[in-house]
């Protein structure tokens, strides 16, 4: 049967063995006529993160690498501090060119069994693509500065049919910015602890086991997880899912299980410390691959990490006995409100812990805890005739709030330490026409509070928002293989953020004592054909096949760099064509995305 939402952002193991020949890897990008064309830039909007990146202190290449037949192949390389360059910042930059037929990859690099940078591709054409994206990784710092081994794994088919490669080059760029650093002494990684065996470390929920146990050192004094998690293969659009007693409400329509709702979850000796509730990231062969030629969508170059204060639980964590560190994802579950998910959400954290320098062993207070289940609602209305259901409209709502405070005593005294989250979500999701067309608004806001380093400043406070929206209605041939399929597509989707990252700002108290300001909002609609067969094994944006729509992007944004805005709209196709592209030294005004049904 055809799958609507057509590309997975990887496929499973199926293909592996498909070896390349790497002379035939990148050819020189030609139209139809033969012309070489300049290939196409397909960028996701970022604000730079630095005035400007020249005056490098130095400058080094971390990994070149062409991704063909990679499936179950990463990359394997070693990463050296560089030599006489002092630094502070050190900024990554991401390269990556293709050109062919291909699907959208997911990019995971690791240092040993850390992950540090997460990535999507974009899905390449014939004439060649590039794309360049940079990520501050200065939290890292006490990885940079020792010898690594670098893993990137990128599961790619490469063969006639699946023809594009793609050419990885990361390269780090170091700066002295004169400011003093304080950057965690040690990071553990929550992961399947695999570099030993040239493997990428990530976990697959639900089938895997993400808990690891570690002995911190007795004198911690912070301790902050960060936590990268996608859904990815059956779980890549979780959030248009429905509760598991309504997948059979259509007879020719197979929606998938365990609710439009997700929470990953941070568990300390089986405890629950903190969770996440994600970011609808949306890869770039996702609702429509007509909608991400040339822009991409929010965090598919850098899949955003969150992170869990757990330095209240340190009193417990400096006894020093192994402790366990677990993750979770879970959905909502009518009998049990929450419970189990579909396979492949891809997940790692890494512990960050900073040692205080002065003292013998921390110690603390029981914890103030208050972590109730999550409440939720969920109101269903189908509507019928005789024999059949004709749609089905789902709200469901949830929230929690969390909290665990204690007074922590380090050789500077006692310290009171609390990590407090309140999260709200609302989704109406209204599957008509017999379950062919569906429209999914969702809200997804919360609050998030840290203690600061200093004893007697307040707790430091985040919010985020992420409204989405958007349309699909797709004709679904009766045979797929002898007619073409249209999907026709529309977006509106959000990343509101005011948030004081806790890993930057314990790692550079200076630069990131002001909020990071974030507003953007993506707009697109979509027409995109498909002949099946054609699809299925030559992929995705083609002459002979053909799209139409557009996309258009705000991003206003207050960094520590300064503020920055840039609008820009693009008419998609196989020849798309940028028609705004403003850039700004001021924020932006972002009109705000409008959720069916939903309101603030
Ligand atoms: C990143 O690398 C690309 C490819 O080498 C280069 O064109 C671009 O200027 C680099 N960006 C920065 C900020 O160094
Ligand atoms: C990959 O890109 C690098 C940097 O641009 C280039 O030197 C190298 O030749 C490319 N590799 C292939 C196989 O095209
Ligand atoms: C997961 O791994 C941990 C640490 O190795 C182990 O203690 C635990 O029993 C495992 N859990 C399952 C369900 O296998
Ligand atoms: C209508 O949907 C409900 C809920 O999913 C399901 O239990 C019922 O069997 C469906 N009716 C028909 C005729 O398919
Ligand atoms: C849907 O499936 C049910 C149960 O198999 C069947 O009774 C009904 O006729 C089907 N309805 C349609 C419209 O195909
Ligand atoms: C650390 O331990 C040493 C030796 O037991 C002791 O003399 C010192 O006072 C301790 N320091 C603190 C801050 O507790
Ligand atoms: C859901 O779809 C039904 C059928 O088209 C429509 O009557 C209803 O208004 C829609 N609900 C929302 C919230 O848009
Ligand atoms: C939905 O199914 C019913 C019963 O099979 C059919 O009569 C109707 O035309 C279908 N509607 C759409 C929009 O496909
Ligand atoms: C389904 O969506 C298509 C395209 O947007 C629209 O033409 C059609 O009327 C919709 N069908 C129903 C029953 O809402
Ligand atoms: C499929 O789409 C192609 C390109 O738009 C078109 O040339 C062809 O006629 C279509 N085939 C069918 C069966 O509709
Ligand atoms: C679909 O594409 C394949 C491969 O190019 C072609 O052989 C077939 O005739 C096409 N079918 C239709 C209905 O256009």
């Amino acid at each position: 049967m055809l799958v609507l939402f057509i590309v997975a952002a990887f496929q499973l193991g199926l293909y592996a063995g498909c070896i390349a020949s790497p002379a035939a890897l990148i050819s020189t990008s030609r139209d139809e006529s033969g012309v070489v064309k300049a290939p196409l830039d397909v960028f996701e909007v970022q604000a730079p993160l630095r005035a400007s990146y020249k005056g490098t202190s130095c400058e080094q290449v971390v990994l070149q690498h062409t991704f063909a037949g990679s499936y179950g192949t990463p990359y394997v390389g070693t990463y050296s501090p560089p030599d006489d360059c002092d630094f502070t910042t050190t900024i990554f930059n991401l390269s990556v060119t293709s050109s062919g037929i291909n699907y959208d990859r997911l990019g995971l690099i690791y240092f040993g069994d850390v992950e540090v940078w997460r990535t999507t591709t974009a899905m390449p054409v014939r004439t060649g693509i590039f794309w360049n994206y940079q990520k501050d990784m200065t939290i890292f710092d006490t990885l940079l500065r020792s010898e690594q081994k670098v893993i990137m794994s990128m599961d790619n088919l490469y063969d006639s049919v699946f023809t594009g490669a793609y050419n990885v080059t990361i390269t780090a760029l170091y700066y002295n910015d004169h400011q003093t650093l304080s950057p965690a002494d040690l990071i553990l990684p929550i992961s399947t602890q695999s570099s030993a065996r040239d493997k990428a470390s990530v976990i697959s929920l639900p089938d895997g086991n993400a808990t690891v146990s570690f002995t911190l050192p007795r004198n911690a004094e912070r301790a902050v997880v960060s936590v990268l998690a996608s859904g990815n293969g059956a779980e890549e659009f979780w959030f248009r899912n429905v509760p598991t007693e309504y997948t059979g409400t259509f007879n020719n329509s197979a929606l998938r299980a365990y609710s439009p709702f997700r929470e990953v979850q941070v568990l300390i000796d089986g405890v629950l410390a903190g969770v996440g509730w994600p970011f609808p990231i949306i890869f770039t062969g996702g609702i429509s691959p007509g909608l991400w030629v040339p822009i991409v969508g929010v965090h598919t170059y850098d899949v955003p990490s969150f992170e869990v204060d757990i330095s209240p639980w340190l009193g417990i964590l400096c006894d020093g006995k192994p402790h366990s560190f677990g993750l979770a994802v879970v959905g909502y579950d009518s009998k049990t409100t929450l419970g189990t998910i579909g396979s492949n959400w891809w997940v790692s954290g890494s512990v960050f812990v900073w040692k205080d320098a002065g003292g013998n062993q921390t110690t603390g207070t029981a914890i103030q805890s208050s972590s109730a289940e999550p409440s939720f609602q969920l109101t269903p209305n189908i509507i019928s005739t005789s024999n059949a259901n004709t749609s089905l409209e789902l709200h469901l709502s949830g929230q929690r709030v969390l909290s665990h405070t204690s007074t922590i005593t380090t050789s500077s005294g006692p310290h009171i330490l609390s990590w407090s989250q309140s999260l709200f979500y609302y989704s109406i999701n209204n599957y008509t026409a017999n379950g062919s067309n569906k429209t999914i608004s969702a809200l997804t806001t919360g609050t998030s509070s840290f203690s600061p380093s200093s004893k007697y400043s307040p707790p430091i406070k985040s919010t985020f928002s992420y409204p989405i929206t958007f349309r699909t209605s797709s004709t679904t041939p009766i045979d797929a293989t002898t007619a073409n399929s249209t999907i026709v597509a529309s977006l509106d989707r959000s990343l509101l953020s005011n948030s004081i990252p806790i890993l930057s700002y314990l790692t550079s108290p200076s630069l990131f004592a002001i909020p990071q300001v974030l507003a953007t909002r993506q707009t697109g609609s979509s027409v995109y054909y498909w002949n099946d067969t054609y699809y299925e094994f030559a992929g995705a944006i083609d002459p002979a096949m053909g799209t139409s729509g557009s996309t258009e992007q705000w991003y206003s944004a207050v960094s520590k760099v300064g503020v920055y805005g840039r609008h820009v709209k693009a008419i998609d196709g196989y020849e798309p064509v940028l028609v705004v592209d403003e850039e700004f030294p001021t924020t932006i005004a972002v009109p705000e995305t409008e959720l069916v049904g939903i309101g603030k």
